[in-house]
């Protein structure tokens, strides 16, 4: 029997391994290590309605222990993504679930681009991202406030009809009001987290080293931020977790289910390793096995305290 299989959303998945959004494409780039059907979903780059080519000059710098992104959110908009990217995922077999990760400037802009993906039939589920520290408008500035966070909640629910993820920014004071706003203006899960944002200065040169000053800060050197957040919202929301962070081993994915977290999300991870959410997969398998569990959700938010 599946071990790993789990209802996210009305949405049975074979397993709740994802890939996070920006660092797995839009599906095909690792196909070559492993088929993407391995996965429970694939979460694809994040979208805009129109093109956008990104941020210039340096946009990524390795930190200890992780590394510091400031892509911008380049990508191809929705008509591309409409027209060629997902016929082609299909015809290349690809049938896990597909998530698709939104972005605007303006509120208007995110409602737009939701309305386009319900004419998408293939698309499993949408995940609003409110919370790219890479961008100038929109992106973090929307999650970080929760009156904004609530009301581009509550406008992409209206028009959308897919299951709806928010994901949430760690760059704010109090992430367990945002998660009870998002919750209480319709989301169907959270996802967390996005990137912290952070800097870095060429000594040399005395000057900031990525092309936009800030980036946003992921990999293990996060991961006790993201537990800590997904363990605190767990337990003030009745909605479910997509848990993500740094998950460099099957341990780790273990930490956010034990948090509360229902799905787990393998982001810059796959740059060292692109066989990591295969090897996170047999871990879990495993660990359920050794632990003579029933199913892996057994174990989900066991770390609250009584
Ligand atoms: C290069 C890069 C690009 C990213 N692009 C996006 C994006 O387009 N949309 C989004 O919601 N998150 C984006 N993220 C954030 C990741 O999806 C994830 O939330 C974050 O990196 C934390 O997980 P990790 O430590 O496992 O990478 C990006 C991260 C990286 C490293």
């Amino acid at each position: 029997m599946n071990k790993l299989n789990v209802n996210f959303l009305g949405i049975n998945f074979d397993n709740p391994i994802l890939t996070s959004s920006g660092c797995f494409g839009f599906g095909l780039e690792y196909k070559d290590y492993f088929n993407p059907n391995e996965l429970g979903g694939i979460v694809l780059k994040g979208l805009t309605l129109e093109p956008r080519t990104g941020n210039i000059g340096t946009r990524i710098a390795e930190t200890p222990s992780g590394i510091l992104n400031c892509v911008g959110l380049e990508n191809p908009g929705i008509d591309v993504l409409e027209k060629e990217i997902i016929p082609n995922l299909k015809k290349q077999g690809i049938n896990t679930k597909i998530i698709v990760n939104i972005n605007g400037s303006t509120v208007e802009q995110y409602v737009e681009i939701a309305k386009r993906v319900n004419e998408i039939k293939e698309i499993d589920m949408v995940e609003l991202n409110i919370s790219c520290p890479n961008v100038k408008d929109g992106g973090m500035a929307f999650g970080a406030n929760p009156e904004v966070a609530g009301k581009t909640t509550r406008e992409v629910r209206k028009v959308l009809n897919k299951p709806l993820i928010v994901k949430l920014s760690p760059n704010v004071t109090n992430i367990v009001e945002i998660a009870k706003i998002v919750e209480e203006n319709g989301a169907d899960a959270i996802s967390m987290i996005n990137t912290l944002l952070g800097m870095r200065i060429d000594i040399n040169k005395g000057t900031p080293i990525l092309g936009n000053t800030f980036g946003g800060l992921s990999g293990p050197a996060v991961r006790p931020v993201a537990v800590r957040m997904v363990y605190q919202v767990a337990q003030n929301v009745n909605i479910p977790i997509v848990g993500m962070g740094g998950i460099n081993s099957w341990e780790d994915a273990v930490e956010f289910i034990m948090a509360g977290a229902t799905m787990v999300s393998i982001g810059t991870g796959i740059f060292p390793n692109p066989l990591l959410p295969l090897e996170v997969k047999e871990g879990l398998n495993n660990y359920c096995i050794k632990n003579n569990l029933k199913n892996l959700q057994d174990i989900k938010g066991i770390a609250f305290k009584k």
